[in-house]
Protein backbone atom coordinates (compact mmCIF):
# COMPACT_ATOMS: atom_id res chain seq x y z
CA UNK A 1 0.00 0.00 0.00
CA UNK A 2 1.69 3.42 -1.09
CA UNK A 3 1.74 5.78 1.54
CA UNK A 4 0.93 8.40 -1.17
CA UNK A 5 -2.33 9.95 -1.72
CA UNK A 6 -3.02 10.45 -5.59
CA UNK A 7 -5.92 13.04 -6.29
CA UNK A 8 -6.86 15.17 -9.53
CA UNK A 9 -5.54 18.63 -9.53
CA UNK A 10 -7.78 21.36 -9.84
CA UNK A 11 -8.24 25.05 -10.22
CA UNK A 12 -7.29 26.58 -7.56
CA UNK A 13 -3.89 23.84 -7.52
CA UNK A 14 -2.32 25.41 -10.17
CA UNK A 15 -0.20 28.25 -8.86
CA UNK A 16 1.24 25.73 -6.44
CA UNK A 17 1.91 23.15 -9.83
CA UNK A 18 3.14 25.94 -11.33
CA UNK A 19 5.72 26.95 -8.96
CA UNK A 20 6.74 23.07 -7.78
CA UNK A 21 7.25 22.75 -12.02
CA UNK A 22 9.73 25.84 -11.84
CA UNK A 23 11.40 25.25 -9.21
CA UNK A 24 11.87 21.15 -10.52
CA UNK A 25 12.69 22.66 -13.78
CA UNK A 26 15.55 24.82 -12.65
CA UNK A 27 17.18 21.59 -10.42
CA UNK A 28 16.59 19.46 -13.44
CA UNK A 29 17.46 20.94 -16.60
CA UNK A 30 19.74 23.45 -15.87
CA UNK A 31 22.93 21.69 -17.63
CA UNK A 32 20.82 19.83 -19.75
CA UNK A 33 19.10 22.94 -21.97
CA UNK A 34 19.41 26.60 -21.17
CA UNK A 35 17.77 28.66 -18.90
CA UNK A 36 16.35 30.24 -21.92
CA UNK A 37 14.95 26.98 -23.20
CA UNK A 38 13.39 26.74 -19.73
CA UNK A 39 11.70 30.01 -19.24
CA UNK A 40 10.09 29.21 -23.06
CA UNK A 41 9.20 25.98 -21.99
CA UNK A 42 7.86 26.64 -18.46
CA UNK A 43 5.77 29.93 -20.08
CA UNK A 44 4.45 27.38 -22.90
CA UNK A 45 3.64 24.59 -20.81
CA UNK A 46 2.91 25.73 -17.11
CA UNK A 47 1.41 29.35 -17.62
CA UNK A 48 -2.18 29.60 -16.20
CA UNK A 49 -4.75 29.54 -18.87
CA UNK A 50 -2.47 26.51 -20.66
CA UNK A 51 -2.75 24.50 -17.24
CA UNK A 52 -6.92 25.31 -17.03
CA UNK A 53 -7.14 24.20 -20.53
CA UNK A 54 -5.32 21.13 -19.90
CA UNK A 55 -7.67 20.70 -16.96
CA UNK A 56 -10.88 20.93 -18.96
CA UNK A 57 -9.50 18.90 -21.85
CA UNK A 58 -11.57 15.29 -22.06
CA UNK A 59 -7.99 13.95 -22.89
CA UNK A 60 -5.88 15.22 -20.16
CA UNK A 61 -5.53 14.14 -16.87
CA UNK A 62 -2.91 15.88 -14.41
CA UNK A 63 -2.93 14.57 -10.82
CA UNK A 64 -0.97 15.35 -7.53
CA UNK A 65 1.01 13.22 -5.13
CA UNK A 66 0.77 13.96 -1.83
CA UNK A 67 3.05 12.77 1.40
CA UNK A 68 0.83 13.24 4.42
CA UNK A 69 -0.37 17.07 3.54
CA UNK A 70 2.79 18.32 1.87
CA UNK A 71 2.52 18.15 -2.14
CA UNK A 72 5.54 16.02 -3.48
CA UNK A 73 4.95 15.67 -7.19
CA UNK A 74 2.24 15.54 -9.92
CA UNK A 75 1.85 13.67 -13.20
CA UNK A 76 0.01 14.63 -16.41
CA UNK A 77 -1.11 12.15 -18.62
CA UNK A 78 -2.88 12.26 -22.58
CA UNK A 79 -4.03 10.50 -25.24
CA UNK A 80 -1.37 11.48 -27.78
CA UNK A 81 -1.65 9.98 -31.35
CA UNK A 82 -3.51 7.14 -30.71
CA UNK A 83 -1.23 6.10 -27.47
CA UNK A 84 -1.64 6.79 -23.41
CA UNK A 85 0.96 9.29 -22.58
CA UNK A 86 2.78 10.10 -19.59
CA UNK A 87 3.46 13.76 -19.91
CA UNK A 88 4.40 15.35 -17.65
CA UNK A 89 5.89 14.02 -13.95
CA UNK A 90 7.48 15.85 -11.45
CA UNK A 91 8.43 15.50 -7.88
CA UNK A 92 9.47 18.03 -5.56
CA UNK A 93 13.69 18.13 -5.10
CA UNK A 94 12.56 16.91 -1.25
CA UNK A 95 10.59 14.53 -1.97
CA UNK A 96 12.43 12.66 -4.78
CA UNK A 97 13.47 9.03 -4.12
CA UNK A 98 10.75 8.12 -2.03
CA UNK A 99 8.02 6.62 -4.59
CA UNK A 100 6.62 9.74 -5.70
CA UNK A 101 7.01 9.16 -8.85
CA UNK A 102 6.63 5.60 -8.88
CA UNK A 103 3.47 5.95 -7.08
CA UNK A 104 2.08 8.10 -9.76
CA UNK A 105 3.30 5.48 -12.85
CA UNK A 106 1.09 3.26 -11.24
CA UNK A 107 -1.40 5.16 -11.36
CA UNK A 108 -1.50 6.19 -14.54
CA UNK A 109 -0.82 2.94 -15.93
CA UNK A 110 -3.74 1.45 -14.12
CA UNK A 111 -5.82 4.59 -15.14
CA UNK A 112 -4.23 3.62 -19.14
CA UNK A 113 -5.57 -0.46 -18.37
CA UNK A 114 -8.87 0.92 -17.14
CA UNK A 115 -9.42 3.15 -20.88
CA UNK A 116 -8.51 -0.42 -22.46
CA UNK A 117 -4.81 0.76 -23.62
CA UNK A 118 -2.43 -2.26 -23.73
CA UNK A 119 0.76 0.15 -23.24
CA UNK A 120 1.80 3.40 -22.40
CA UNK A 121 4.54 5.90 -23.55
CA UNK A 122 6.79 8.71 -22.28
CA UNK A 123 9.86 11.16 -23.47
CA UNK A 124 12.79 11.84 -21.83
CA UNK A 125 15.30 14.06 -22.33
CA UNK A 126 18.36 11.91 -23.74
CA UNK A 127 21.06 13.66 -20.98
CA UNK A 128 18.08 12.83 -17.74
CA UNK A 129 19.92 10.04 -16.65
CA UNK A 130 18.41 9.46 -13.31
CA UNK A 131 14.56 9.72 -14.83
CA UNK A 132 15.47 7.33 -17.43
CA UNK A 133 16.69 5.36 -14.82
CA UNK A 134 13.25 5.55 -12.71
CA UNK A 135 11.55 5.20 -15.84
CA UNK A 136 13.50 1.32 -16.16
CA UNK A 137 13.13 0.59 -13.15
CA UNK A 138 9.20 0.85 -13.38
CA UNK A 139 9.28 -1.00 -16.70
CA UNK A 140 9.87 1.37 -19.49
CA UNK A 141 12.05 0.49 -22.31
CA UNK A 142 13.91 2.89 -25.05
CA UNK A 143 11.49 2.12 -27.77
CA UNK A 144 13.18 5.39 -30.18
CA UNK A 145 14.70 8.47 -30.23
CA UNK A 146 13.27 11.44 -31.32
CA UNK A 147 14.58 15.24 -32.03
CA UNK A 148 11.43 17.92 -32.07
CA UNK A 149 11.38 21.56 -33.00
CA UNK A 150 9.31 22.98 -30.31
CA UNK A 151 9.10 26.74 -31.79
CA UNK A 152 11.06 29.72 -30.24
CA UNK A 153 14.19 28.09 -32.27
CA UNK A 154 14.47 25.21 -29.66
CA UNK A 155 14.61 21.60 -29.81
CA UNK A 156 13.77 18.62 -27.97
CA UNK A 157 16.64 15.55 -27.85
CA UNK A 158 14.60 13.19 -26.71
CA UNK A 159 14.03 8.73 -26.02
CA UNK A 160 10.44 7.85 -26.35
CA UNK A 161 10.35 4.90 -23.74
CA UNK A 162 7.33 2.11 -23.85
CA UNK A 163 5.92 0.07 -20.95
CA UNK A 164 3.57 -2.80 -21.29
CA UNK A 165 0.44 -3.11 -19.31
CA UNK A 166 0.03 -6.52 -17.80
CA UNK A 167 -3.19 -7.94 -19.14
CA UNK A 168 -4.44 -10.53 -17.29
CA UNK A 169 -7.19 -12.18 -19.78
CA UNK A 170 -8.93 -15.41 -17.89
CA UNK A 171 -10.42 -17.87 -19.65
CA UNK A 172 -8.30 -17.14 -23.11
CA UNK A 173 -6.56 -20.13 -23.00
C1 LIG B 1 12.52 11.10 -12.17
C2 LIG B 1 11.47 11.23 -11.05
C3 LIG B 1 10.11 11.54 -11.66
C4 LIG B 1 11.39 9.87 -10.32
O1 LIG B 1 10.50 10.01 -9.24
P1 LIG B 1 10.99 9.63 -7.75
O2 LIG B 1 9.85 9.78 -6.84
O3 LIG B 1 12.23 10.41 -7.44
O4 LIG B 1 11.42 8.11 -7.99
P2 LIG B 1 11.03 6.82 -7.12
O5 LIG B 1 11.39 7.09 -5.69
O6 LIG B 1 9.67 6.35 -7.43
O7 LIG B 1 12.04 5.80 -7.75
C5 LIG B 1 13.41 5.95 -7.49
C6 LIG B 1 14.20 5.61 -8.72
O8 LIG B 1 14.32 6.73 -9.58
C7 LIG B 1 15.65 6.84 -10.07
N1 LIG B 1 16.18 8.07 -9.51
C8 LIG B 1 15.45 9.08 -8.96
N2 LIG B 1 16.26 10.09 -8.59
C9 LIG B 1 17.48 9.71 -8.91
C10 LIG B 1 18.76 10.32 -8.79
N3 LIG B 1 18.92 11.55 -8.26
N4 LIG B 1 19.83 9.66 -9.23
C11 LIG B 1 19.71 8.44 -9.77
N5 LIG B 1 18.51 7.79 -9.92
C12 LIG B 1 17.44 8.43 -9.50
C13 LIG B 1 16.37 5.59 -9.59
O9 LIG B 1 16.14 4.57 -10.54
C14 LIG B 1 15.61 5.28 -8.32
O10 LIG B 1 15.66 3.94 -7.94
P3 LIG B 1 16.63 3.52 -6.72
O11 LIG B 1 16.37 4.49 -5.61
O12 LIG B 1 16.18 2.11 -6.43
O13 LIG B 1 18.00 3.62 -7.27
C15 LIG B 1 11.86 12.34 -10.03
O14 LIG B 1 13.11 12.02 -9.46
C16 LIG B 1 11.90 13.73 -10.61
O15 LIG B 1 10.89 14.46 -10.59
N6 LIG B 1 13.07 14.13 -11.14
C17 LIG B 1 13.24 15.49 -11.64
C18 LIG B 1 12.30 15.82 -12.80
C19 LIG B 1 12.36 14.82 -13.94
O16 LIG B 1 13.43 14.49 -14.44
N7 LIG B 1 11.17 14.38 -14.35
C20 LIG B 1 11.03 13.46 -15.46
C21 LIG B 1 10.85 14.25 -16.72
S1 LIG B 1 10.65 13.17 -18.15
Amino acid sequence: MSRFIIRPVTPPDLPAIAALAREVWQSTYLGIITQAQIDFMLEQRYGYPQLLADLEAPDKWLNQAFDKKCRAGFAACEIRKGEYKLDKLYIHPKSQRRGAGGALIDHAAAHAQKLGYHHMILAVNKQNEPAISAYRKYGFTVREAIMSDIGGGFVMDDYIMERPLAWDEPGCD
